[in-house]
Order: structure tokens, then C-alpha cells, then sequence
């Protein structure tokens, strides 16, 4: 499918093999994409500037109670609203392929609606898109990467029916504007995140804390059917002209069971991968709807798609998998309390002590649990074009510029990958690090680094500096990109 992926952009398909010192990387299709995340929110500042409006997220830091570390906001974090060039010089030096940012919608549509366009915004990404393509670096966009525009969020935000039409709107509307240059869409960044962190555990924007295991399904269904209209909108209005691509970024731990010989531990770990990676990959890849062990377990509190919508089967053009790291599952027993997230999913997954930590908790290093999620990937969901949208390592604590571990990572992780391809067949398409910028790390804020530059942010200069698991990615990427 990365064949048909390249038919699509039309492109050729050549693969380069290269017999060199290391074996488990010697072979990338020569259009592989080598790529590196950021997020609006994450990177830009500007929270107010030039008529942007409101989002979630601004009003989330905002708030006299924010639970963000130390009260750390987006309101300038790597300033890239000014200092977009410097970001590209930064892509330049890495030698990246492929650049994923994320539009933000309060920038473009201040109040979230196409009744006011805000040009300023408009005019700040089409200079960061030419300026990507004028230096031969092919764009993904993510529509939405957790910055709900406030005043959606005034009339439900995913909680409420009418938003899937809204972000619909938005969607033909980015379309229409920029994607004369984009051929690789993402609609929604991981869904799961924002549903459940955003909408049961209240670490997130909105900040909806204990709905009883009721809001985080609703607002995920609204997000899957804002994503289903989005992507028949880009096939029905934009394809034949654009020729573009459209998925979304569904993040997922790698589960395996921490009793490899009980059978209640492997059922916990299926249902793991099935209340994660499933829930929205079943609706997109499989049936059109969730996997029936969520059915099962989470009952009439987990929506239903009626007919009477656009069909979310086979409304993603490729798979885009966020992966960071992965569990040892166990089967718990239903504690009988309030219905929630943890009771339906009747699991609990711990790390490996092999496993290091990179600074956060819940952040296991583990690369080879990437390699079985693509094998796990390309047997589930019928082989498909594989993009890794996100992957990556933080540290936390005094910055450390000659970061050999996480160099390390890169290299370790890009070989799985590298198996993935030659010894398990599946068709992955770019890998793309989290992040190019130390950046607002959501309710960390600050704290932990996850750039492959570093970022001063004591200084209003915001100088990127180049850390050494850059220099070993940009050697990756020098050895391996045609
Ligand atoms: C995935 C999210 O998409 C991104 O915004 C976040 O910074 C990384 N995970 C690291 O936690």
C-alpha cells in the first residue's frame, strides 16, 4: 500500500539497498519518509497574537486551579509563531524528508466557525508551507492536535452532535487553502488521548474529571464521525484535484501479557490493544464499528453509529500510529464501584523492570514493542500503508545536550523499524521523531524535553540548539534518504 500511497503522489517506487556495517538497517524504500512532529499548541505562542481566538488549551492554562506543572502555559513556549524560520533552518540541518505540524484552529477560524476567517492566520502557514516546499520538504498536516476553540467548547466541544459538522467545516475549509501543498492530512491526533485524559481523568483540556465512563466515549465517537466527514469531504471535493491522502493518528502502548502462560493475561492484553488502538482503528479498519469486547464490557454507554452518517469504514487513506512505549498486561478484577474507563477495560498494564524509564513515569523505553505493533498492525487491519506519525524520548531534570541514551533510542528504535519492513513485510511508509523543538509538553508543561533541538526557554531568544540525538537522527537520515 505504500506502492499505492506512491501511485497516488506519483511517484516512482525504487528501493535502495544498502549492504552496510549494520544489518538491521539496511533497507528503506527510497521515498521513505524522514520526518519530525510538532504541534501548534506545543510550539507556537502567539497565544493572542493577530487575532487569534481562544482555544481549550489557552483557557485550560489559564485557569487560577491549573493543574499544569508548575502552572507552565503555551502562551509564547518556542515562539514559532515568530520564529517559524529558525524552525525551518532547524528541519534544514536535520535533513528531514518530511515536516508534521498541526494548523491551529483558533488561528485560522478564531471563533471556530467559517463566519469569521482570520487572513493573519492564514497568511502565517501558507509562508511556513511554501517555506517547507522551498526547501524540498514535503508537508503533513494535522487539522487538530488537542486546541478545541473555545467558544466550541462553550456549546458542548466533543461532547456535543453539532462539533463533527463544525470540524467538517474547518476541514473543507484548510482544505480549500492550503492543500494546493498537502498531500498527507492527519484529522485528529489521537483521539484516545483527548477522550480520555481530556474527558475522564481531567488532565487535560477540558478538564472533565469522573464522568462515570460516559463523556470520553461520546466525545471519541464525535471525534470518529468528525474524522469520517472530513475524509468523505476530502474524497468527494478535493481528491481528483489534490490527490492527497487522509488518515488519522491513532496512538497505542504495545501490550503483550505479563503471564506468558495464562490465558486471563493474554485476553487482558487483547483488550488492552482493543480499548486502545481498536477503539478507534476497529470503526476505520475493520467493521465501522468498535471492537466487540468494548461493546461487550462498556454496553449502552458506548455510542452507536447510526446510518444515517457517513460510514467510518474505510475512511483512512493510510495507518498513522503514534508509538511511545508498552506494557505488561494483567486481568483485574471489576472493583463493582462507578462505571469508568479502568472497570470496562478489567486490566492494568505495568512496565517491564528490563524497561528503562526515560524520565517520565509512565514512558518506558521499549523499541521493540514498536516492531510487534506493526506486525500486530499489519494482521489486524488488512496490511496497510503504515506512517509513524509520533515516537520519541524525553528527559526531564538538567538538560543534558550530549544525550547519548537517547541517541541510542533513535538508532535502536529506526533498526526495529528497519525488521519491520525486511523480516515481518509490513509496508511502513516515514517515521517521523517526537519532536523537532523541546516544546509545552501538555500537563508536564516544561518539564520534560522530547526535542531533537534544544530550546532556552529562560531567554527570549527561544535559541535552538542542536542535541546530540540529533546529530545521530540526521545521520540516520543522511545514510538512509535518496
Ligand atoms: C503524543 C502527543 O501527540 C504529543 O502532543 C505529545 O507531546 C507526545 N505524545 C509526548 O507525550
Amino acid at each position: 500500500r505504500c506502492r499505492r500511497i506512491r501511485t497516488v503522489l506519483q511517484e516512482d517506487i525504487i528501493i535502495s539497498i544498502d549492504h552496510s556495517d549494520d544489518p538491521s538497517m539496511n533497507m528503506f524504500p527510497e521515498d521513505f519518509a524522514w520526518g519530525a512532529s510538532t504541534a501548534a499548541y506545543q510550539i507556537e505562542g502567539g497565544w493572542d497574537a493577530d487575532g487569534k481566538g481562544e482555544s481549550i488549551w489557552d483557557a485550560f492554562c489559564h485557569r487560577d486551579d491549573s493543574s499544569v506543572f508548575e502552572r507552565h502555559t503555551g502562551d509564547v513556549s518556542c515562539n514559532s509563531y515568530q520564529l517559524w524560520e529558525e524552525d525551518l533552518r532547524c528541519i534544514e540541518e536535520l535533513g528531514l524528508t518530511h515536516y508534521r505540524l498541526s494548523l491551529s484552529w483558533s488561528r485560522l477560524l478564531p471563533d471556530g466557525t467559517t463566519g469569521h476567517v482570520n487572513q493573519q492566520g492564514v497568511r502565517y502557514y501558507n509562508q511556513l508551507l511554501d517555506g517547507l516546499l522551498a526547501r524540498g520538504v514535503t508537508p503533513m498536516v494535522t487539522l487538530y492536535h488537542f486546541d478545541l476553540p473555545q467558544a466550541l467548547q462553550d456549546r458542548g466541544g466533543w461532547q456535543s452532535p453539532d462539533t463533527p459538522a463544525l470540524f467538517d467545516a474547518y476541514a473543507r475549509f484548510c482544505f480549500g487553502a492550503f492543500g494546493d501543498r498537502v498531500r498527507l492530512w492527519i484529522t485528529l491526533n489521537e483521539p484516545y488521548v483527548c477522550a480520555k485524559l481530556g474527558h475522564e481523568d481531567g488532565l487535560h483540556a477540558p478538564g472533565v474529571r469522573g464522568a462515570g465512563g460516559v463523556a470520553a466515549y461520546r466525545a471519541g465517537h464525535h471525534m470518529l464521525r468528525a474524522h469520517a466527514l472530513a475524509w468523505h469531504s476530502y474524497d468527494a471535493g478535493y481528491r481528483r484535484e489534490q490527490g492527497g491522502l487522509v488518515s488519522m493518528a491513532i496512538n497505542s502502548d504495545w501490550a503483550e501479557p505479563e503471564d506468558a502462560d495464562s490465558a486471563e493475561d493474554a485476553a487482558a492484553a487483547a483488550r488492552y490493544l482493543a480499548f486502545s488502538l481498536g477503539w478507534f482503528a476497529w470503526p476505520l479498519f475493520v467493521s465501522g464499528d468498535y471492537p466487540e469486547v468494548m461493546r461487550a464490557a462498556v454496553d449502552a454507554r458506548l455510542p452507536r453509529f447510526s446510518g444515517d452518517q457517513p460510514a467510518a469504514l474505510g475512511t483512512a487513506d493510510f495507518f498513522a500510529l503514534n508509538y511511545y512505549t508498552a506494557r505488561k498486561v494483567r486481568s483485574v478484577g471489576v472493583d463493582g464501584g462507578a462505571p469508568s474507563m479502568k472497570t470496562d477495560l478489567g486490566a492494568e498494564g505495568v512496565v517491564d523492570p528490563a524497561w528503562p524509564l526515560c524520565g517520565l513515569p509512565w514512558l518506558a523505553v521499549a523499541p521493540q514493542g514498536l516492531r510487534q505493533l506493526l506486525k500486530y498492525i499489519k494482521a489486524t487491519f488488512n496490511h496497510p500503508a503504515v506512517y509513524i506519525t509520533e515516537n520519541g524520548f524525553a528527559q526531564t531534570g538538567p538538560v543534558l545536550m550530549e544525550d547519548g541514551e537517547r541517541a541510542a533510542f533513535y538508532r535502536e528504535t529506526v533498526g526495529e523499524v528497519a525488521k519491520a519492513i525486511e523480516e515481518d513485510g509490513v509496508d511502513v511508509c516515514g517515521y517521523f521523531a517526537w519532536s523537532l523543538l523541546d516544546n509545552f509538553e501538555w500537563a508536564d508543561g516544561y518539564s520534560a524535553r522530547f526535542g531533537l533541538f534544544h530550546v532556552d526557554f529562560s531567554d527570549d531568544e527561544r535559541a535552538r540548539t542542536m542535541y546530540r540525538s540529533g546529530r545521530e537522527y540526521a545521520a540516520i537520515i543522511s545514510k538512509h534518504r535518496s
